[in-house]
């Protein structure tokens, strides 16, 4: 039976040491790390992740703030805004919350925002950073998966075996380099890919991030291997609702010594990651390094 990585106890040691990094580095500062959302429209699910950031912002000692704006607004109001918020010094990381309203050009947004406050780490100039191994702000789903690798296999993953099944900007590519940072073999594995069973197969770590409900079962897995499940699917079953991985959980912890298990795993990862970016940008912007 596999060991099952915890992610929302990991994230919540890590928000509390967080909590008693922000408070030592306030009083140097004079002034709390500040992490602003801009929020456009009424799309309910962005909602719901809007008010966890802030409240997971709030509890680590973050100054947050939202910005509301109807779905109305312009684009050049919402690049004013984004203008504004990178002149301000009491704010150090701004998040937009995607999706945009259409008539918005979401690159354009994202690439208005100053690459040093871009907490998300989609800015282009972070990518590139991350590409040469510049320090950067990184994507936190990706970086959040790595600590959650480090968390069961120790933090040397020098010369192991990683299988990254999806190849998306913000999941696949990101955790492709963060893995090849880390002296990994890498393997990025996609739609077009053949005999995808049989590289997975070859693999010490497998991440997933396809967005196909458990799509792999215990024949791609390796004995022993450290499964991170990225996806978050809802399907219908037995008449239920239920919030499934892109691994089969079931089959897949017989053979894996580790595994992230949807919900649990990864997900309370990502704000965790976000906030620890916010930290990373107050400590450059403040210079408290
Ligand atoms: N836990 C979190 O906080 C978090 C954050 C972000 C995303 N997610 C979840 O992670 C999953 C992936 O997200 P994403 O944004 O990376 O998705 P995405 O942009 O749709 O990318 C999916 C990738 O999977 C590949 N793929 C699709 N079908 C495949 C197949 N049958 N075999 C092999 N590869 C296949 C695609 O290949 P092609 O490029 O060839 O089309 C693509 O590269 C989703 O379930 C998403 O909800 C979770």
């Amino acid at each position: 039976m596999s060991n099952i990585i915890d992610g929302n106890a990991y994230a919540t040691n890590l928000r509390q040491t967080m909590a008693g990094e922000v408070a030592e580095l306030q009083q140097k500062a004079g002034k709390a790390p500040g992490l602003t959302v801009i929020l456009v429209g009424e799309d309910p699910a962005s909602q719901v992740y809007v008010r966890k950031k802030g409240e997971q912002a709030k509890e680590v000692g973050f100054i947050s703030t939202e910005h509301r704006l109807p779905e109305t607004t312009s684009q050049e109001e919402l690049l004013a805004l984004v203008d504004q918020l990178n002149n301000d010094s009491e704010i150090h990381g701004i998040l937009c919350q995607l999706p945009l309203p259409s008539h918005i050009d979401e690159k354009t947004v994202l690439n208005a925002i100053d690459p040093d406050k871009d907490v998300d780490g989609f800015h282009p100039v972070n990518v590139g950073r991350l590409s040469i191994g510049e320090e950067s702000l990184l994507p936190c789903t990706p970086h959040g998966s790595v600590h959650l690798i480090k968390h069961a296999l120790g933090d040397n993953l020098s010369g192991k075996n990683a299988v990254v099944i999806g190849r998306s900007n913000i999941v696949g590519k990101p955790m492709a380099a963060l893995l090849l940072a880390e002296s990994c073999t890498v393997t990025i594995v996609h739609s077009r890919t053949q005999n995808i069973e049989e590289i997975c197969r070859q693999a010490d770590i497998v991440v997933a991030a396809v967005g196909r409900p458990e799509m792999v079962n215990a024949d791609w897995i390796k004995e022993g291997a450290c499964v991170i499940d990225v996806g978050i699917n809802r399907i219908q079953r037995d008449g239920k609702n239920k919030l499934v991985g892109d691994v089969d959980f079931a089959s897949a912890s017989e053979k894996a010594a580790h595994i992230t298990p949807v919900p649990g795993g990864v997900g309370p990862m990502t704000i965790a990651m976000l906030l620890l970016n916010t930290l990373t940008a107050f400590k450059r912007l403040e210079n408290l390094n």
